[in-house]
């Protein structure tokens, strides 16, 4: 809404109290933004002829919780809400940031049998900006400026790919100019370290993330409505993507109005590699554990 997006937003939630509260308050901001219609009810119908559908519904983490804790609770959501939204936006582009968002992407293309370009997940967008962040903290750069990714799941076996890392086509690795430090292998496990337990450590402080989640969310939108083919490492059915198949991870991917596309050889070491392979057998097991 903020960033004028869409014109058209609807919000269907179960909480009929909640959503309305929540339009009131939008609408109240309306003012100050780029004109948008915004409306929401407890009514699926809210959401007719959506062109993309952002599935946030669900269970949330505890302090402590994992996100794959999450699974089985929010799959059996994605079972009652996918075939009541697939009825009244059956043509929309589906992207999925419940947790864990891997397991809900893939639970809910199978769920819903739409192709594969129109359903995918936010994945390790996230996750990647945390991650450039802190490079770019460290580097004493702008974050705008830094090229890196986190790959793999949105969760802890997530992997990131410092080798194919750069700051001005620099390699991070080769990275050592006055004043903008260098990066040690302590520094870089740290910076790992910290993305992986962000999250931890903002439902700790706060009980859930969400400015960070929603710039992201937006953004990948943006890509989807203004035909973009951005980059983003979002959460895709990957079909022998350096021998891995059928598991929904993240990997740079282009995004447009058709949703995902192409899953980009982004280069990677060995050891990058067998974590990404480690990763989707991480989001395979539970995928299995669920019948999937
Ligand atoms: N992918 C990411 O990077 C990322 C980041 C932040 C949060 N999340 C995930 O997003 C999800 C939501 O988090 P939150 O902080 O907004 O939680 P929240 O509890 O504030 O909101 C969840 C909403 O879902 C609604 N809901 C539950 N079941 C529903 C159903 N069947 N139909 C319609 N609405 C339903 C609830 O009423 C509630 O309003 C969680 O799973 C969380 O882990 C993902």
């Amino acid at each position: 809404m903020i960033r004028g997006v869409a014109k058209q937003i609807a919000i269907y939630d179960a909480n009929q109290a909640k959503v309305q509260a929540e339009i009131l308050d939008l609408n109240h901001g309306l003012q100050f933004v780029p004109m948008a219609q915004i409306e929401g009810a407890d009514d699926v119908a809210v959401c007719n002829d959506a062109a993309v559908v952002v599935i946030t519904a669900g269970a949330k983490q505890k302090p402590g919780q994992t996100r794959m804790e999450l699974a089985s609770a929010n799959v059996a959501i994605c079972r009652k809400l996918l075939p009541e939204l697939l009825r009244v936006a059956p043509d929309a582009v589906y992207l999925l940031v419940t947790n864990p968002v891997d397991v809900m992407t893939y639970a809910s293309l199978k769920l819903s049998g739409l192709p594969t370009q129109r359903v995918f997940g936010s994945g390790t967008v996230l996750d990647s900006s945390r991650f450039r962040f802190l490079i770019a903290q460290r580097l004493n750069v702008a974050v705008q400026n830094v090229h890196a990714y986190i790959a793999g799941e949105h969760g802890d076996s997530e992997i990131p790919l410092w080798s194919s890392a750069t700051v001005a086509n620099i390699p991070l690795h080769e990275w050592a100019v006055a004043h903008h430090g260098k990066l040690t292998v302590r520094d870089r496990t740290e910076i790992f370290q910290n993305v992986k337990n962000a999250a931890y450590q903002i439902i700790q402080g706060k009980g859930a993330t969400n400015y960070a989640i929603g710039l992201a969310t937006a953004k990948i939108l943006e890509a989807i409505i203004h035909n973009e083919n951005r980059v983003l490492p979002v959460s895709s059915l990957l079909s022998d993507y350096r021998g891995i198949s059928d598991v929904c991870l993240s990997v740079p991917c282009i995004v447009n109005r058709a949703g995902v596309e192409t899953a980009l050889p982004v280069p990677m070491n060995n050891n990058e590699e067998a974590g990404l392979k480690n990763s989707a057998d991480t989001i395979r097991a539970a995928l299995k554990s669920l019948g999937f």
